[in-house]
């Protein structure tokens, strides 16, 4: 610690939702007189902002927490903490098990980090904060993120789904909307701090609703804010999917042309388990219906195998609707038992052996269907807006096309944030490769 300024870094794992917490926490402790670091070796507080959704996720933050607690025995007075959702199940338990971890802090008691931080380097002690506030929406704090060209902005909070696989109603507690006007506000400095495209964030962002706006309005307000050059969100459930969305999306010219729709099974028997609230019909329709209406619109999705109770037969119900829709990209999980879930407590747990089998059949199908669809765009021409230097070579930068397909172009860091109109010359799993068209 130099001159009484302590140095943080945090670590981001999980979801988006994560990442924008980081931002917020970042402001919270500048705020407080902190300084940020991106550099660990130069850190005095080293935070983990973690996630629980699968086992896996949590065993490798605690094995990063353990790792780093090594540094201690070289800088006595460093700080470890965690923060996020892993801290908000077993938080408490991992500050009297890990000795090197000096707090754990949960979802809703962000703003008490700098007190805390502050007790535990002048007491000595490990502190556990980890209250839950069905309220905490953070309003009023701009969070602090790495320059750049796209934001996330959070514009809710918290789940009311129960969906009987998921930790997150327990882990972020209930649904609550930020104020549509302190949503625009947050959006507008954002848009003049020069992010140009805008991802707005929320477990369930259509079940939106605050002040009487609910979110086909708020992204028509969106809309409006002439700083900001794209719209997208994240994440939909097809329980609430409307009509009124769709022709929102079709119709508002920022609103990009991708919808992230989680399908979790193609199985009527697993869906009702898994308390989806939807048939894979009333699915089937929602992809029609997004398809007509917006003909370039890419659908990404969430996919789980091996949920209790779950045959071949059912397994391959999903598999086959998967060929039926043909995602551009589907993130594929095997299936972990949750503490305080009811599927945890289901019968006919599948063998972790089964899961996998299952996984790797899922992957190399989505591989395949990837493939294709991205070598679908060569010699199409696309939109890019150009996002940074690509991280193998600096003679070429990487954006996004409006269908958030990353597209890697040549050219140098005068590119970034500008719109360029690219020809796609290749396609590999996960990046389209495009030359600038030589008019611009
Ligand atoms: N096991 C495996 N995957 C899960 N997900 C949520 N909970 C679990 C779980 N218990 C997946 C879902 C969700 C994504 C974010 O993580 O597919 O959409
Ligand atoms: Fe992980 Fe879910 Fe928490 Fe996001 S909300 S960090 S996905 S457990």
């Amino acid at each position: 610690m130099i001159a009484g300024i302590m140095k943080f870094i945090i670590e981001t794992y999980g979801c988006q939702m994560n990442v924008a917490d980081s931002e917020l926490v970042s402001a919270i402790l500048v705020d407080a007189g902190f300084e940020k670091t991106e550099y660990i070796n130069n850190a005095d507080i080293i935070i983990f902002n973690t996630c629980t959704v699968r086992q896996h996720a949590e065993d490798r933050v605690i094995g990063r927490i353990t790792q780093e607690a090594r540094r201690k025995k070289e800088k006595t007075d460093l700080l470890i903490g965690i923060i996020g959702c892993v801290s908000q199940r077993i938080g408490n338990r991992l500050v009297h098990q890990i000795s090197a971890l000096d707090f754990a802090v949960g979802t809703d008691q962000y703003l008490q980090l700098p007190d805390i931080i502050h007790k535990c380097y002048e007491q000595k002690v490990s502190i556990s904060q980890l209250t839950v506030n069905h309220r905490e929406n953070y309003e009023n704090i701009y969070p602090l993120r790495k320059k750049g060209i796209s934001a996330f902005i959070s514009i809710m909070r918290g789940c009311n789904n129960f969906c009987s696989y998921c930790i997150v109603p327990y882990t972020r507690g209930r649904e609550r909307s930020r104020r549509p006007k302190e949503i625009i506000k947050e959006i507008m400095r954002a848009g003049k701090d020069g992010y140009k495209d805008i991802t707005l964030l929320g477990q369930n962002v259509n079940s939106y609703f605050a002040d009487g706006v609910d979110f086909p309005e708020l992204l028509y307000l969106v809309n409006n804010i002439s700083e900001v050059s794209r719209i997208r969100f994240v994440t939909s459930h097809p329980k609430d999917l409307s009509d009124r969305l769709i022709e929102a999306m079709a119709s508002l010219d920022k609103v990009c042309e991708h919808i992230h729709l989680p399908m979790q099974s193609g199985s009527n028997k697993i869906l009702k388990l898994m308390n989806r609230g939807y048939t894979i019909e009333h699915y089937l329709g929602l992809i029609k219906n997004l398809r007509k209406a917006i003909p370039k619109v890419a659908i990404t999705t969430d996919i789980m195998c091996g949920f209790p109770g779950e045959t071949e037969l059912n397994f391959y119900e999903t598999y086959q609707a998967m060929q039926e829709i043909e995602f551009d990209y589907a993130f594929t999980f095997k299936y972990s038992p949750r503490q305080w879930t009811k599927a945890a407590e289901m019968n006919n747990q599948i063998p972790e052996q089964k899961r996998l089998e299952r996984l790797q059949k899922l992957i190399k199908l989505q591989e395949q269907i990837t493939l294709k669809k991205y070598q679908h765009y060569i010699g199409k021409r696309v939109e890019v807006l150009v996002e940074q230097i690509s991280k193998r070579s600096d003679k070429q930068v990487s954006g996004r096309a409006r269908d958030n397909k990353i597209v890697v172009i040549t050219g140098d860091k005068n590119l970034i944030g500008k719109f360029i109109q690219a020809k796609i010359t290749d396609a590999t799993k996960w990046t389209l490769k495009g030359e600038a068209l030589p008019y611009q």
